[in-house]
């Protein structure tokens, strides 16, 4: 194991990037077909491994959803939402921010009720269990209205006790933020933070318009945003965190090969760049693959690997208190690894 693997895999970490639809492992979504008596249209395992070779987001998204398909129950989701924090132990990722996809599920006549209690019944097993902190964000589908994503907005209201953030996910071109415009003020009223994916394959005016119409406090992906001079100076000025997902930005074509992702370079220019999985199970890594694979791939420095850890914990929904104490833990792990002079690993 090289310095730089020991490191990441020393250092306590976060995900605030993460689809739980999206970590529906192939040998999962078999079991749970069989569970629930639902035919796939793929005969094998494999045969499904070897369709997961996307032309872009939109050929991505036709099979996340196809794939949802097989959750039916609130042990499915239970399931899903386990294996993953199970995941997340091995990977040493101490809190987790999850987006679940509720129209994905209530369009098929699931209720809204048991998609959140069956993921929230793993979240707090979780914490209990494996002492992973989680927040759970309600993503509504920005292919559909936003009159439909007011009606999601009146399912969850009982629940919004057990809502921690709402963001906007699903394809980007040609549904600008501006469409939820209202949906996203009505959600501040209620009290809720905000984030928005922006700037995946959308121009960076949509970036502009989630931070000037919908008031989030955190943009995801955002890579797009190097583009525009005067949106990294608003983004570094206000440190706007972006959660770069960079497996994903390469399965997604956005990148030819990881070698060019821009990622050091959001961290060159001031950016509060944080590193995150977004569908794992699609992309071919969880987290600490995604840390490995971008040290390996872009050279990344001891630094600018805690610096990642950092970031994502600065912009995590913990607690002050808490931010400040991991925080802390990153800076004694980084001493043991880094030199002080180049930034290098010892
Ligand atoms: N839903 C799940 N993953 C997504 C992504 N990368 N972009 C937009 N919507 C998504
Ligand atoms: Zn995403």
């Amino acid at each position: 194991m090289t310095q730089q693997e020991s490191l990441i895999r020393a250092l306590p970490k976060v995900e605030l990037h993460l689809h739980i639809e999206g970590t529906l492992e192939p040998e999962m979504m078999f079991d749970l077909a069989r569970r629930n008596g639902i035919g796939l249209i793929y005969g094998t395992v494999e045969e499904l491994r070897a369709a997961y070779d996307f032309r872009n987001l939109q050929s991505f998204l036709d099979l996340y959803y196809a794939g949802a398909g097989v959750l039916i129950t609130g042990q499915d989701f239970y399931d899903l939402t386990w294996a993953y924090l199970k995941r997340c132990e091995a990977d040493n990722v101490v809190h987790t921010e999850i987006f679940f996809d509720p129209q994905t599920h209530t369009g098929r006549g699931i209720l809204f009720e048991t998609v959140l209690s069956g993921i929230r019944r793993a979240l707090k097993d979780g914490k209990e269990e494996l002492g992973i902190s989680s927040r759970l964000i309600l993503s509504f589908l920005r292919h559909l209205s936003e009159e439909e994503g007011f009606k999601t907005l009146e399912m969850a209201r009982p629940f919004l006790d057990r809502i921690d953030g709402v963001g906007l996910d699903s394809s980007e071109v040609g549904h600008p933020p501006s469409n939820f415009e209202r949906l996203f003020a009505e959600c501040k009223a209620l009290g809720l933070p905000r984030v928005a994916h922006a700037g995946e394959e959308g121009p960076p005016g949509y970036v502009w318009e989630a931070l000037n119409l919908l008031d989030v406090c955190r943009i995801d992906h955002g890579v797009r945003a190097l583009e525009d001079g005067k949106l990294v100076d608003r983004l570094a000025g206000t440190r706007m965190p972006l959660t770069v997902c960079p497996y994903s930005n390469v399965r997604l074509k956005l990148f030819e090969r990881l070698a060019e992702h821009n990622l050091r370079e959001l961290l060159a220019r001031g950016l509060c760049a944080t590193l995150n999985s977004d569908d794992p199970a699609y992309f071919g890594g969880y987290l600490q693959e995604n840390y490995l694979g971008c040290a390996r791939e872009l050279a990344l420095s001891g630094e600018e690997i805690v610096k990642l850890v950092k970031n994502g914990f600065e912009a995590s929904w913990l607690d002050e208190a808490e931010k400040t104490r991991w925080i802390g833990l990153c800076d004694i792990i980084a001493g043991n690894y880094i030199t002080s002079d180049a930034g290098g690993v010892k």
